[in-house]
């Protein structure tokens, strides 16, 4: 499912009203409330959304459980941090339990920090569904989304729930959580704006080329939906968009 917004505003505003419903749904149905986060820039207003009126009034914050869909192995303070995007924008506003915030942490050793964020990802489910229930992807423009990158071994992983990724060029590694484990999601949502990822969207949601396996094209959650929310600039080249409407 396609919605196109006007602007990455309306986009944050859809965005902070799905979380709102599958954090309200998610409680009433069993207890809890499980969400993995993105990194990046674009969905950084519709967190700073959720930490104000009337989104804020609105979360069962008591039952929320936040994790990461990645995250650099930087340290927590740093400007590249996803963890720190997230606490500023929303986490450090609103009243969620910090036990209930769960960063991946992984500065020391990276793949022992995936192993133990894997474990803590089973120790969680080892309750009821194994499975989130909203997870927000963003869309880069080589077609990654978490740190699932090109090329790069993630994208072969069937087991594993979080592994390890060290995209070339950068001076620290990453974690991700793999397809297998954010295909099990019961929502997952991208949110992709700006004219500079078009081309690619329009590639991830249409192109038959199998020899350019983009990882975006490796989500596919099932039993659970996938929703793509994108502003105007990024989806003008999509043909199977649908008119902008309420969610
Ligand atoms: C990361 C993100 C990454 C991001 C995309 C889109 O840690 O880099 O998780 O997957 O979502 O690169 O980033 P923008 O929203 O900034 O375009």
């Amino acid at each position: 499912m396609i919605r196109v917004f006007d602007d990455l505003e309306s986009l944050s505003q859809a965005a902070a009203g799905l979380f709102v419903d599958a954090a309200r749904r998610a409680v009433v149905e069993h207890g809890r409330f499980s969400v993995a986060l993105a990194g990046g820039s674009t969905p950084r207003r519709c967190y700073e959304l959720l930490s104000r009126l009337p989104f804020c009034d609105q979360v069962p914050w008591g039952q929320v459980h936040v994790f990461w869909g990645d995250e650099r192995c930087v340290p927590a303070d740093d400007s590249r941090s996803n963890s720190r995007m997230a606490r500023q924008a929303l986490l450090d506003h609103v009243p969620l339990p910090a036990r209930q915030i769960h960063p991946m942490t992984c500065v020391a050793d990276p793949v022992a920090a995936a192993l133990n964020y894997q474990q803590e990802l089973k120790d969680f489910f080892a309750t009821g569904k194994a499975c989130f229930d909203l997870i927000f992807l963003g869309l880069g423009g080589d077609g990654h989304t978490a740190s699932l990158f090109p090329g790069t071994a993630a994208l072969d992983e069937t087991l594993r729930w979080v592994t390890t990724v060290h995209k070339p060029g950068e001076d620290f590694h990453r974690l991700t959580m793999t397809a297998p484990l954010i295909n099990r999601a019961a929502l997952v949502i991208f949110l992709v704006a700006g004219a500079d990822k078009a081309l690619i969207l329009r590639k991830v949601l249409e192109s038959s080329d199998r020899d350019q396996p983009l990882p975006a094209r490796l989500i596919s959650p099932e039993p659970g939906r996938l929703v793509w929310l994108v502003d105007r600039a990024a989806g003008c080249g999509t043909t199977n968009s649908e008119p902008r409407d309420q969610l």
